[in-house]
């Protein structure tokens, strides 16, 4: 399976900025957040294609269509393993398990994130230990990290949010210099570069999704985890499979953790259009960011020069988001909030840290509001959301 087949380029963005004289409002009342069903509709051959041979050869679990779809992402993100599995929250909590994660260890990560990056150390018996994030990106702030190392951290495990990586060799070196892993948490980031290199191969370990509305989806729950690191890729792999380095013979403890054949079909049949959306995704973001960043009330994400944004969510920064989500719902436009509260303002997260901590997470979850995105989002429909959210702001 090779990545890429050569599909026609989208149209080049149009530079031209809206006429300040607005014409009246367009209500388009399909606009979707994330468009599944027109990708489906462009790639229908193919992932059908792949799921009948799935029916066909009837191996729904661990079938050929899993070592094929893993070789083609190691090759894609240019790691020397990729192990599929069950979601992106089991491929972060196999991570932690392959790297013998034990009651009480340390794991530092940011707390603006989905509650899965979180989840899975409590899960183990862990404590996360959140440090805070930069205002521009919402990635991880790599100044504030080292101060929060102790003698009980065992992993730094970092969240490529909205789809741009942080900033991974920083992180990295800081982790090196007191023998720490590193887990980039890349559930948004999949097949974004950093440094010339794809998300996912700049650590010790790299975990994505595969949830519909990823950038790489499927259609159902799927997660792959990925590294260069043969003793961690066995361990994965046992781990996924209850533990078991062969047939009834486990062992160490695992958990239910395979990716189903027909989501790997699914992927598979993806893959041929996934350099042209990744491609068109980097295209309207910027689209987005151009039109946006002039506008007073609204404020761009930054995406640093030495990587990209493939915009697993185009987000940016608001005032009074409840009105200004309020007013773009009444001209047809849905929005989302990735995310309302940070993890350490969440109940089950609270006794983790204490509430004044991670000042600019509380600032920036206030803020954000998520704009429909996908690759097959028009230039018509960006358009009308950047049309309702001038009128919104204005
Ligand atoms: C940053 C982050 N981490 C982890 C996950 C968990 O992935 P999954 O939903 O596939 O379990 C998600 C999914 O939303 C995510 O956005």
């Amino acid at each position: 399976m090779s990545l890429g087949r050569p599909v026609s380029p989208p149209a080049p963005a149009d530079p031209l900025p809206l006429p300040a004289q607005l014409p009246p409002l367009t209500r388009p009342s399909h606009m979707q957040f994330t468009d599944l069903k027109a990708q489906y509709a462009a790639l229908k051959s193919d992932i059908d294609a792949r799921i009948q041979r799935v029916l066909d050869h009837g191996q729904y679990i661990m079938g050929p269509e899993v070592a094929e779809l893993e070789q083609a992402l190691a090759a894609f993100t240019g790691s020397r393993h990729c192990v599929t599995v069950a979601s992106g929250t089991e491929a972060l909590l196999i991570a932690l398990m392959a790297l013998d994660l034990e009651p009480g260890d340390e794991v530092i990560t940011s707390p603006f994130t989905f509650a899965a990056t979180a989840e899975v150390i409590v899960l183990l018996g862990g404590k996360p230990v959140f440090v805070d994030v930069e205002p521009d990106t919402c990635n991880l702030d790599v100044a504030q990290l080292e101060a929060k190392i102790t003698s009980r951290t065992r992993a730094v495990m970092p969240v490529s949010l909205y789809g741009q990586t942080a900033d991974m060799d920083a992180i990295n070196a800081v982790a090196a210099r007191h023998g720490l892993p590193v887990i980039e948490d890349a559930a948004q980031s999949f097949g974004a570069t950093y440094r010339g290199k794809r998300s996912c191969a700049l650590s010790t370990v790299g975990c994505t999704s595969f949830f519909p509305s990823k950038p790489l989806g499927c259609y159902g729950d799927g997660g792959a985890l990925f590294t260069d690191d043969d003793r961690l890729a066995q361990a994965a792999r046992e781990i996924r499979v209850h533990g078991q380095s062969g047939r009834y013979h486990h062992t160490r403890v695992g958990v239910g953790g395979r990716m189903d054949t027909l989501q790997c079909a699914v992927v598979l049949g993806k893959l041929p259009r996934f350099e042209w959306e990744l491609q068109r995704r980097r295209q309207l973001g910027e689209r987005y960011s151009q039109r946006l960043q002039s506008l007073a009330g609204v404020r761009t994400l930054a995406v640093r020069p030495d990587r990209d944004c493939v915009w697993g969510q185009y987000t940016v920064f608001v005032d009074d988001r409840p009105r200004v989500q309020e007013a773009l719902k009444a001209a047809g436009v849905p929005t989302a909030v990735h995310y309302p509260r940070p993890l350490h303002h969440q109940p089950a997260y609270a006794a983790q840290c204490c509430p004044e901590c991670c000042p600019v997470s509380v600032q920036v979850a206030s803020q954000v509001l998520s704009l429909p995105m996908s690759a097959d989002l028009t230039e018509a429909d960006q358009d009308v959301v950047v049309d309702a959210l001038r009128r919104a702001v204005g």
